[in-house]
């Protein structure tokens, strides 16, 4: 089977599956109206493609946080990677390595973060967090992601709660017995009571306020990169309290309902930033037309959440490589067709903003 477009393996994996994993991947809280529309957004968006600049040399590298990456696209943090096939992280962490770019670490990983930098000791890694009631818990997981030479923190802040997704509801979805929450062996397996994905219920503290990120402050050295933000106030919140970071998102659409798609979010978060910290974005980035968008728009990077899933269902450690591949491709391809020989001569003359 040749895969052509990302979307040959979302087809793949949906046959592949069991139903109550591709539904779980799929998900998007209540009427999936921000999950459908963080694709959408991208196609709503035209390009103003500029001619003859020579674009027979191309180089599609940039650095997130100081460090060069081959192209502006790494992966975002999505749980159980082992529900996808049998290796889970690790053949991620191999991908991402392979291809040299960024991979963001889900707390809720299926393979244990010692496990993941086993595999593959060279990759370029972020580690996803929450905040849980039980501080001590988040701050031995901090210290245990530096120790593993992890290169910065991604505090997920849109989940004080977990959103409400129908189809994980009346699948009655729960992690598999033989799959465990790695990071937290032993931990989370002695808590008695009601789970939500295999996760004690409550395990997240909703208490969670901006004073938190003063305390991973004092825990860690690491940079600190906020996921989750949508407004300018926040944005300008998130600058105030010195992180390094922001990852525009809406959490594939699985939390608010009725939020904004994360692309329509970008520019007034970018235009309030003003280059003081890094800004990057996530949701819905299916083709490389959608990463020029993006960069167009502000974002330093872009995340791919689901695409890396479905290339592991399709194939593990190749097919995520593939995906990426695939992605690269098509990403040199629009820059070139637009004019463009590097990332740093993407910019927002690119954007036909009367059709916005
Ligand atoms: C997620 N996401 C997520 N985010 C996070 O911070 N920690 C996590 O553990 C997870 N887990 C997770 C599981 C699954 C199955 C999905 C689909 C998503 C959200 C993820 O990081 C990202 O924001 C979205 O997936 C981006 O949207 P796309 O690329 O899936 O459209």
């Amino acid at each position: 089977m040749q895969m052509v477009c990302l979307t040959d393996f979302e087809e793949y994996a949906k046959e592949h599956l069991s139903k109550a994993t591709w539904d779980y991947y799929a998900a998007g809280a209540d009427e999936c109206c921000t999950r459908d529309d963080n694709l959408l957004a991208y196609k709503r968006i035209r390009l103003r493609p500029r001619i003859l600049r020579d674009v027979s040399v191309s180089d599609t590298r940039t650095t997130v946080q100081g460090t060069e990456i081959s192209f502006p696209v790494g992966i975002a943090p999505t749980a159980f990677h082992c529900l996808a096939w049998h290796e889970g992280e690790v053949a991620t962490a191999r991908a991402t390595e392979t291809l040299n770019t960024c991979y963001i670490t889900s707390t809720y990983s299926t393979c244990s973060v010692e496990e993941i930098v086993a595999a593959a000791p060279n990759g370029y890694r972020w580690f996803q967090l929450y905040v849980y009631r039980n501080r001590k818990l988040s701050e031995q997981m901090v210290h245990r992601v530096e120790a593993l030479g992890y290169k910065a923190l991604v505090l997920t802040v849109d989940v004080p709660y977990t959103g409400k997704r129908r189809n994980d509801i009346r699948n009655q979805f729960k992690l598999p017995p033989h799959l465990k929450v790695k990071n937290f062996d032993g931990v989370f397996q002695e808590t008695a009571g009601p789970e939500e994905y295999g996760i004690p219920a409550n395990t997240l503290d909703p208490s969670i306020s901006w004073k938190d990120v003063y305390w991973l402050q004092s825990i860690t050295r690491l940079p600190i990169i906020i996921k989750g933000i949508l407004t300018k106030e926040d944005a300008e919140l998130a600058v105030e309290h010195g992180v390094q970071g922001i990852i525009v998102s809406n959490h594939g659409g699985r939390q608010l309902d009725g939020g904004p798609a994360s692309i329509d979010a970008l520019p007034e978060i970018v235009d309030t930033v003003q280059g003081r910290i890094e800004v990057y974005v996530d949701g819905g980035i299916r083709t490389g037309s959608d990463v020029l968008k993006a960069l167009a728009l502000g974002a330093k990077c872009v995340f791919i959440g689901r695409p890396a899933v479905w290339g592991l269902a399709y194939k593990g450690e190749e097919g995520v490589r593939e995906v990426l591949q695939i992605l690269n491709d098509e990403f040199r391809l629009s820059m070139a067709l637009s004019g463009c020989r590097n990332v740093a001569e993407i910019n927002r003359n690119l954007i036909q903003f009367s059709k916005l």
